[in-house]
C-alpha cells in the first residue's frame, strides 16, 4: 500500500530505486470496442484480458442494458474476462433507464453511433466531468445522417436522448478536430446506413476500430494520405461476425512507469505485453526522441498482427532526457500520454515545446491548466502560451499538494512525479486513477521496492 492515505489523498515519496516487471492492464480502448462490437455482433463472444477499470465497465452495462448477455469474469483488475452473447443489431433492445456513461467519452461517444441507427428511444448521461464534454462533434453527423438527438446547450452537451433511425442515410464527414472517437461513432452509424459512409481525418488516429470491424468480417477501407490524414470508408448493411479478442496491454497505461523509470536516477521495469499498434506507439517514440533507453521487443510471430494489434516488451532504464519539440500531429496521436510527458520534460535537460495541445483542455478535466498548475506546484517551469506549452527542463522537484481534477492521467503523471522529487508529494483525489488502472497504487509501491 502507499505510504499513507488520509480521505482523498495519497503521500507519494521518493523510491531510492525501481525495479521489475509491469504487467499494464488490458487496453482501454481495445475493450470498449471488443464489448460494443460484441453487442452487434449476433452469438457469442469471448473478450480475454480487458481492462477492469471504471470507464470498460460502463460499458459493458451499457451492453447488458442493450440487450446483451455480459458475464464477466477473473478477478485480477489488469485483465478480466468477458463473455458476451448478443441478439446482433436486429435483436437489440431499448434500454429501460438512462445509460450511465460515467467518466467515459469512449462509452458515450461510441454508443452514440450504434444508438443512431437503432429504431428507438434512449438516454444517456455520465458524471459532472462527462456533462462538460464537447458532444456536438458526434451529434452533429449522426444528425447528418438522420439521428433524432436532444441535449443540452443544443444537443452539444450529455444528457443527450436519441431516437434512432434505420437505416440511416450515408455521409461523407470530415472530423473537426482529430479524434478517433468521432471517427468510430460515425463508422457505428454507417453499419446502419443505406450505401457508403466516408470519415476524412487530417490527422489519421488510432485505428482500433477500423482493425477490429475488418477482424469481425466488415469491409473498412483506409487510405492513408502523404500528410498524415487518412480516409475511411464502409458499406451499410455488413454483418458484424462474434469473434473472440485477447486484449493488448494498455500503452497509454504503460506510459507511466516509461516515464517514470527513464526520469528516475536507479530504475529498470520490464512492461509485459504492451500494445505497440502504430497509431498509438508515439508515445514510446517520443521519449526516445528525448533519449529514452527503451528496448522494444516484440512479442509473437510477425504474422500475428494481421490478427489483432502487435504487443512488445518494454524495457525500460534511467534515463538522461533532453528537451524536444512536439507537432500538433505527434500530439494527436499521444493525446493520452501528454501529461506524463509533461513529467519527462520537466525533468530533462533544456526545453520541451509542445504545439496543439488545444484537445486537451476538452478531456476528462482541462489538462492543460492541469498539468501546468501541477508540475508548477512541484517546482517546474511551465508556460502556456494559446495552444502551446513550453518546458523548461531541469528542475529538481520539490513535494507538495497537487490537485488532480479527478483525473485519472493526471493523478498518476503527478503520483510518478513523487518518485523523484524531494519530500513527500501529496496527490489530492486519486480514487479517479480507478477510470483506467485500477491497482495503479499498488504497483507504484511494488516496484518501489
Ligand atoms: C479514445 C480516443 C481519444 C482518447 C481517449 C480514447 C478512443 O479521444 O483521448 O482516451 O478510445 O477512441 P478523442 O477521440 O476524443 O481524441
Amino acid at each position: 500500500m502507499p505510504d499513507v492515505t488520509t480521505g482523498s489523498a495519497i503521500a507519494v515519496r521518493p523510491a531510492p530505486r525501481l525495479r521489475g516487471e509491469v504487467r499494464p492492464p488490458g487496453d482501454k480502448s481495445v475493450s470498449h470496442r471488443a464489448l460494443l462490437l460484441a453487442l452487434l455482433a449476433e452469438g457469442e463472444s469471448r473478450i480475454s484480458g480487458a481492462g477492469d477499470g471504471r470507464d470498460v465497465r460502463a460499458t459493458a452495462s451499457v451492453a447488458a442494458a442493450l440487450g446483451a448477455t455480459v458475464e464477466r469474469s477473473g478477478d485480477d483488475p489488469r485483465a478480466v474476462d468477458y463473455r458476451v452473447v448478443s441478439p446482433g443489431r436486429a435483436g437489440l433492445r431499448e434500454p429501460d433507464g438512462v445509460l450511465d456513461c460515467q467518466n467515459s467519452g469512449t462509452t458515450l461517444r461510441l454508443t452514440c453511433g450504434i444508438l443512431a441507427g437503432l429504431p428507438g428511444f434512449a438516454v444517456l448521461d455520465g458524471d459532472a466531468s462527462l456533462r462538460a464534454r464537447p458532444m456536438g462533434r458526434v451529434t452533429t453527423p449522426l444528425a447528418a445522417m438522420g439521428a433524432t438527438i436532444a441535449g443540452r446547450a443544443g444537443a452539444t452537451l450529455p444528457p443527450l436522448a436519441i431516437t434512432g433511425r434505420a437505416p440511416l442515410t450515408p455521409i461523407d464527414h470530415t472530423t473537426p478536430v482529430p479524434s478517433a472517437q468521432v471517427k468510430s461513432a460515425v463508422l457505428l452509424a454507417g453499419l446502419a446506413a443505406q450505401g457508403t459512409t466516408t470519415v476524412r481525418e487530417a490527422v489519421a488516429t488510432r485505428d482500433h476500430t477500423e482493425r477490429m470491424l475488418r477482424a469481425r468480417g466488415v469491409a473498412v477501407r483506409t487510405e492513408r494520405l502523404p500528410d498524415g490524414g487518412a480516409v475511411h470508408a464502409l458499406d451499410g448493411g455488413a454483418r458484424v461476425r462474434p469473434l473472440d479478442e485477447q486484449v493488448p496491454g494498455d500503452v497509454s497505461a504503460a506510459a507511466f512507469w516509461l516515464v517514470a523509470a527513464a526520469i528516475h536516477p536507479d530504475a529498470e521495469l520490464t512492461l509485459r505485453n504492451v500494445g505497440t499498434n502504430p497509431t498509438r506507439r508515439a508515445i514510446i517514440d517520443l521519449l526516445q526522441r528525448m533519449g529514452a533507453e527503451i528496448d522494444v521487443r516484440p512479442v509473437g510471430a510477425a504474422g500475428d498482427e494481421a490478427r489483432g494489434e502487435p504487443l512488445a516488451d518494454l524495457v525500460v532504464r534511467s534515463s538522461r532526457l533532453r528537451g524536444i519539440d512536439v507537432t500538433a500531429a505527434e500530439v494527436a496521436a499521444a493525446i493520452d500520454e501528454i501529461p506524463v510527458l509533461c513529467l519527462a520534460a520537466a525533468v530533462a535537460t533544456g526545453r520541451t515545446v509542445i504545439r496543439g495541445v488545444g484537445e486537451l483542455r476538452h478531456k476528462e478535466s482541462d489538462r492543460v491548466a492541469g498539468i501546468a498548475a501541477g508540475l508548477a506546484a512541484l517546482g517546474a517551469r511551465v508556460t502556456v502560451d494559446g495552444d502551446t506549452i513550453e518546458i523548461d527542463g531541469g528542475r529538481t522537484l520539490t513535494g507538495a499538494t497537487v490537485e488532480t481534477q479527478n483525473d485519472h492521467r493526471l493523478a498518476m503523471t503527478f503520483a510518478v512525479a513523487g518518485l523523484v522529487a524531494r519530500g513527500e508529494t501529496l496527490i489530492r483525489d486519486p480514487g479517479s486513477a480507478d477510470v483506467s488502472y485500477p491497482g495503479f497504487f499498488g504497483e507504484l509501491e511494488r516496484v518501489r521496492a
